[in-house]
């Protein structure tokens, strides 16, 4: 059929079947890529477009529907010359645009509104963009950029200025124009398309049968025999997960066999054409299956199922609860959840000579080159990763997934080789939240102050390790939460179950271990009748203090400011609630807190970043980053840093990004640690570069850098040097920066980390009683972030925290086989998430680049307590398992009436 329409303003024919999908269309023929694909299913609004003005999904439009019609994407939304809309410039001024992937969406349903009315209301704004789904912003920014919609300038900080400026993103262009090129989008026309076959079950053996008349279909047909090395995992010991399943499933979603040819044929194949004979077995799913008498063996060199166990001794708790005047205990557990990135894994790969090089979506590209190095039985030198833009990864783009899988075919065959994951098969077949299950005692004196504390969490880690050990590690050092407590022991230990591999997710364990803790303090001041504020005052880490781990806080500890900034607000909410519920009813409201602190980088290990600044002869200032902006924004940050450090404009440095043959290792993308870690290292890059210049120009510290084309001026005083960069070489500054850190003993003494975070948030709920929903009215969030490189940036990660916060305490829960997809799998939409206020708190750390430390985990940790609270204090039910389904508040709400 050739279908007529008018895209973007002009005309425009297409040629195809009438039920291909306009997103498909627009991508593969039109080579309009600024158009996403999150779902295929209609559940994300990322392909969101307008069709005659009015919004509709992409991915549900049949080209058939579209003859004769007008077709807008994000692509037409700049003017003839360019120049970006008055939306698409607020956008990049409101920080609208984390990862990206959402962006085109949110602008198109946006632009839908605008044309509508020019005057929106937050309402207006929640109702139009009600069918856009973002895991990363918490959508506050987004609100704004719409309700804010003008053109603007927006000046560029001078030299030495950029620390501490609200700049627009340094990448924030391509992302709001729908230029920004992701694992999809960038795949060659010529490539071949990996599709996997995948288990349907949780524990089963299998067989292969005769793969020799799919082989003569396909390209090549790839088994667990093909994989040079099939074993891949997080930790250099323990490579326990296999590329390609070997007669034993462990579960649901496991990779068996992957089908490599043209993208239909392989698309068109069904999973019953592959001759697998299964043999299933009774999957173990959750701590007690795992744990129990003669329970099978998941992993058969893995006794008692125990990946890993470890806690923090201190003091003796036995007789200090004897001591203490009130005590609290409970047992919490929660859930698999999802990462839910609205960009499936996705990427291809091609052979160069004797090389393979991978254009994917990662947070970690190092750790990709040497884990697929590893598969594949080549040096590391031999794989070269190329991160592509990453659309959302909050830990789940940390573990392997297509990697050694394009790896091998594209080196088999010398072809290039595609794979994009479907949702289903991202949502099965990657890692989850840890569930945990944490029991906790806490005792206090009659003032509030804690003498004691026991907390035993038990972790779900599923099938393989991935970041289990970190999860099992890291909790014990926070289970005590960010208060000093003389008496400590601490337990965590993790265990395979049949369940998806958990992994990394935004907080490695923290916020589970935070529920527990915060639903204890609320309990000790209640028994105490010390208000719930006060009672964390009164207990906070401050410095100089001395953790449960004996390491003495030398520098930035803000709690207590933290608590100290939110006084007001939870004095004036109380009053608020009280007048509230005065009026009776079935909607209740109440208010919560929620305190955390986060070791910022890894638990005790080396965790080194290196960065460089080059200065060309031809004048370009350019900062080899190897660290992945994942949405966070360290791309902008990072240059924020170096530029200052330098002594030059931020808007003169040019970014590469993430390549490793291009950039130095700085690292993973994970635990807070990019600001921190790679901060320092470019800041000292940065320095580094500068004393060259300063040597050069025989010019004092205090020299002012001018750079012009090839020309760079220093002025020293009253005295003007000029040197022509032409004549000078290429210099290159340099820096490392490694956290000090000691390694815990057998009672987890030492230093896990070089400095923390510190939070408090407060949440506002309405609780409908008869039906048990819950609403959050509005979060307050005080963060002690050392020093904020970019305030819209650490108010983006905080909001995007937050969000996943709520998702984690009220909706969102992962269940194999029954919640694969984004209509069953609940995600905070922007209609769930309240309106937030952030309170920025700069206790400086010495240690960290200008005084910053981290953000990226710390504004989900303490969220879930702060709304489990507020449902407390509105209901009098203390939640003991999340998700806060409506039916198991409803329950809980009538078995207290009772
Ligand atoms: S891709 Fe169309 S709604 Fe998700
Ligand atoms: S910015 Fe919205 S999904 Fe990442």
């Amino acid at each position: 059929m050739t279908v007529r329409f008018t895209l973007n303003g002009r005309a425009a024919t297409w040629q195809g079947a009438p039920v291909t999908r306009l997103a498909a269309a627009l991508r593969q023929d039109l080579g309009l890529t600024g158009t996403k694909v999150g779902c295929d299913a209609g559940d994300c609004g990322a392909c969101t477009v307008l069709l005659d003005g009015a919004q509709v999904c992409a991915c549900l439009m049949a080209m058939g529907q579209v003859e004769g019609r007008r077709v807008e994407t994000v692509e037409g939304l700049a003017g003839g010359n360019g120049a970006l809309s008055a939306l698409q410039q607020s956008f990049l001024a409101h920080g609208a645009a984390q990862c990206g992937i959402c962006t085109p969406g949110m602008l198109m349903a946006a632009t839908e509104l605008l044309r509508r009315t020019s005057t929106p209301s937050r309402a207006d704004v929640e109702d139009a963009l009600g069918g856009v789904l973002c895991r990363c912003t918490g959508y506050g920014k987004i609100i704004d950029a719409v309700m804010d919609a003008a053109p603007r300038m927006i000046a560029a900080p001078k030299a030495g200025a950029a620390v501490g400026a609200r700049i627009p993103r340094v990448d924030g262009l391509a992302k709001v124009a729908g230029r920004e090129a992701f694992g999809a989008d960038g795949i060659p026309a010529d490539a071949l398309w990996i599709r996997v076959v995948r288990s349907p079950h949780a524990r089963a053996r299998f067989t292969l049968g005769d793969l020799a008349p799919l082989r003569r279909r396909l390209g090549a047909v790839l088994t667990a025999a093909d994989v040079p090395f099939n074993g891949f995992g997080i930790y250099p010991d323990i490579k326990d997960q296999p590329v390609l399943a070997d007669g034993q499933v462990r579960y649901r979603g496991e990779a068996v066999v992957a089908l490599v040819g043209d993208r239909d044929t392989v698309r068109a194949i069904r999973d019953e054409e592959v001759p697998i004979v299964w043999t299933p077995e009774a999957p173990l799913f959750g701590i007690d299956d795992a744990t129990a008498p003669h329970a099978p063996l998941v992993q058969d060199d893995k006794p008692g199922n125990l990946l890993l166990a470890g806690g923090v001794r201190r003091g003796d708790v036995n007789q200090a609860f004897k001591a203490c005047a009130a005590v609290a205990e409970g047992v919490f557990e929660t859930a698999f959840v999802e990462h839910a990135y609205i960009e499936p894994e996705a990427g291809w790969a091609e052979r160069v000579c004797d090389r393979i090089e991978l254009h994917v979506t990662t947070q970690t590209p190092y750790m990709n080159r040497d884990e697929v190095a590893n598969v594949m039985r080549l040096g590391p030198e031999a794989v070269r990763i190329v991160p592509t833009a990453c659309g959302g990864g909050f830990g789940g783009k940390l573990d392997l997934s297509l990697h050694p899988l394009l790896a091998l075919a594209a080196w088999k065959l010398g072809r290039r080789v595609a794979c994009v994951y479907t949702r289903p098969e991202s949502m099965a077949a990657s890692t989850k939240r840890h569930p945990a299950r944490v029991q906790a005692k806490f005792g206090c004196d009659a003032d509030g102050k804690l003498m004691a504390c026991d907390v035993t969490a038990a972790f779900d880690t599923g099938a393989y390790a991935s970041w289990g050990p970190t999860v099992a590690n890291r909790v014990p050092v926070h289970a005590m939460g960010p208060y000093a407590v003389p008496n400590v022991k601490t337990w965590g230990a993790a265990y395979f179950t049949n369940g998806p591999p958990a992994g990394a997710f935004r907080g490695f364990g923290v916020p589970q271990a935070a529920i527990a803790h915060e639903a204890m303090m609320d309990e000790l001041a209640d028994a105490l009748g010390i208000d719930r504020l006060e009672l964390r005052l009164r207990n906070a880490l401050r410095t100089g203090d001395t953790t449960a781990t004996g390491q003495v806080l030398k520098h930035s500890a803000g709690l207590a400011q933290c608590l100290e900034a939110l006084r007001p607000h939870w004095q004036k909410a109380h009053a608020d609630v009280a007048a509230f519920n005065a009026a009776g009813g079935e909607r209740r409201r109440g208010v919560g807190i929620g305190c955390m602190w986060y070791g910022i980088g890894n638990t005790s290990m080396s965790n080194p970043s290196r960065m460089r600044v080059g200065l060309s002869p031809g004048g370009a200032l350019t900062l080899y980053n190897g660290a992945v902006d994942i949405g966070q924004g360290s791309n902008t940050i990072l240059a924020q840093i170096a530029a200052d450090a330098l002594g030059l404009p931020v808007s003169q440095i040019a970014l590469v990004t993430g390549d490793t043959d291009l950039t130095a290792d700085a690292g993973k993308t994970s635990a807070s640690r990019q600001t921190f870690v790679s901060g320092m290292a470019a800041e000292r890059a940065g320095r580094d570069l500068r004393q060259q210049i300063l040597r050069l120009a025989n010019a004092g510290a205090d020299a002012e850098l001018c750079l012009d084309g090839t020309t760079l001026v220093v002025r020293d005083g009253g005295e003007v040097r000029t040197i022509n960069l032409s004549t000078v070489g290429t210099l290159v500054g340099e820096g490392s920066f490694d956290p000090p850190t000691t390694p815990l003993d057998a009672d987890g003494q030492g230093v896990p980390y070089a400095t923390y975070a510190f939070a408090a948030q407060m949440a506002i709920v309405e609780v409908d009683l008869e039906l048990g929903t819950v609403r959050v009215l509005r979060i307050i969030a005080a963060h002690d972030v050392g020093k904020a490189i970019n305030p819209t940036l650490v108010e983006g990660q905080i909001q995007g925290g937050i969000a996943q916060g709520l998702g984690l305490a009220l909706m969102e829960e992962y269940l194999p086989g029954r919640t694969e997809n984004l209509h069953d799998y609940l995600i905070p939409t922007i209609g769930d998430v309240p309106d937030i206020e952030c309170l920025l708190i700069e206790d400086r750390e010495p240690l960290g680049p200008s005084g910053a430390k981290g953000v990226g985990e710390p504004g989900l940790v303490p969220t879930a307590p702060a709304i489990l609270g507020a449902v407390h204090h509105a209901t009098g039910v203390r939640v003991h398992r999340v998700p806060l389904l409506p039916h198991r508040l409803r329950e809980a709400i009538r078995a207290r009436r009772t």
